[in-house]
């Protein structure tokens, strides 16, 4: 076996991912089967159902990735499996049915935490990435600033003190009508809509702190709701979208700016499924450039849950022989 091939398992919400990753950067299948229609009509995930569809997709899934990058268990270097953070019933299914197959296959276990996998989706499409880096970490449980000095030794410079920003703009979504997930409706919605319209605050905390805090900029937009309500007024949905999207762009934004002015760190890292935000991309590639700094994120299917980024951190995990105790557990609250 002199090529690394890895099979990347991810379960830790509603999307069953597998990937087959020769060496670390040859994709040679990927499956996600996504249970949004699922949940869609609960306005969220809900948690028992997820368990239930994982446990009924992960094999299919897992045996499709295999055969269209046709390859069978025994060619397999390790298996990379989502440990958290997520929902533990989701979770489990990921990690039982990794662990079951790479007992059978007698090859080493890897476990992912989540948020690593989301960041090394970077890595896939670049492989020139230098250390140190920053990367700005914003999907719908998470949005975390963190300082890379190596593989797998790194800082959270800041994190959210209350909401997550994808969580913040799936309950305004909610509230507006758009559905879930409410991040690309709001991002389609917000298209026919100004973003000046309404003044929403920009929560920025402490002057020097890289923590963020989404709850009362999304209580901002409620209320701007609310009050329209009781004067019979009706607001324009496009309006309110591409305001509170702007909003949430400015923060995350100004954070970033920040974070690398502090640390004096000129490469960026964008992750997570938020990072899948065209305004975001944008935003930050026209500021970036403005400063010298290098912007990566990973192409948009990359950045929402997917099995790839499992692959991609377990390559790395795999070559420093960090495997998992066949005792690997579901985290449901992991950390980075
Ligand atoms: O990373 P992810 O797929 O799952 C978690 O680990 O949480 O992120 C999901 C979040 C949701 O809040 C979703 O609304 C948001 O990412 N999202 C977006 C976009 N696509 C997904 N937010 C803004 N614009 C998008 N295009
Ligand atoms: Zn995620």
């Amino acid at each position: 076996k002199d090529q690394v091939i890895i099979l990347g398992i991810e379960t830790s919400c509603d999307e069953t991912s597998a990937a087959i990753l020769v060496d670390g950067t040859d994709l040679r299948s990927h499956v996600i089967s996504s249970q949004i229609a699922t949940h869609q009509k609960y306005g969220g995930v809900v948690p028992e159902i997820a368990s239930r569809e994982h446990s009924l997709h992960l094999q299919p899934v897992v045996q499709q990735a295999l055969d269209e990058a046709k390859v069978g268990f025994s060619n397999l270097s390790a298996i990379a499996v989502t440990h958290g953070p997520g929902l533990v019933g989701s979770l489990l299914v990921g990690v039982s049915g990794a662990k079951a197959m790479a007992y059978a296959a007698g090859i080493p276990l890897l476990g992912i935490n989540h948020l690593e996998g989301h960041i090394y989706a970077n890595f896939l499409h670049h492989q020139d990435i230098e250390f140190p880096f920053l990367s700005l970490l914003v999907s719908g449980g998470h949005t975390h600033l963190i300082l890379f000095e190596a593989h797998g030794q790194y800082q959270v410079l800041g994190q959210t003190r209350d909401d997550a920003a994808g969580e913040a703009l799936d309950k305004v979504a909610r509230t507006l009508g758009l559905g879930y997930p409410g991040g690309p409706q709001i991002q389609k919605v917000a298209q026919e809509g100004d973003a000046q319209a309404f003044k929403f605050p920009r929560a920025m905390l402490e002057p020097t702190s890289l923590d963020f805090s989404f709850s009362g900029m999304k209580s901002a937009v409620l209320n701007t709701l609310n009050s329209a309500h009781m004067r019979g007024e009706t607001l324009r949905v496009p309006d309110l979208a591409a305001s509170f999207q702007q909003a949430i762009v400015d923060v995350l934004v100004r954070k970033a700016l920040m974070a690398i002015d502090q640390t004096g760190v000129k490469t960026l890292l964008l992750a997570g499924g938020v990072a899948a935000n065209r305004l975001l991309r944008e935003t930050l590639a026209q500021t970036l450039a403005e400063r010298s700094v290098r912007l990566v994120s990973p192409p948009p299917l990359f950045c929402t849950d997917n099995g790839a980024m499992i692959a991609v951190a377990g390559y790395y995990h795999y070559l420093a022989g960090d495997y998992a105790p066949w005792t690997l557990n579901a985290v449901p609250g992991l950390g980075l």
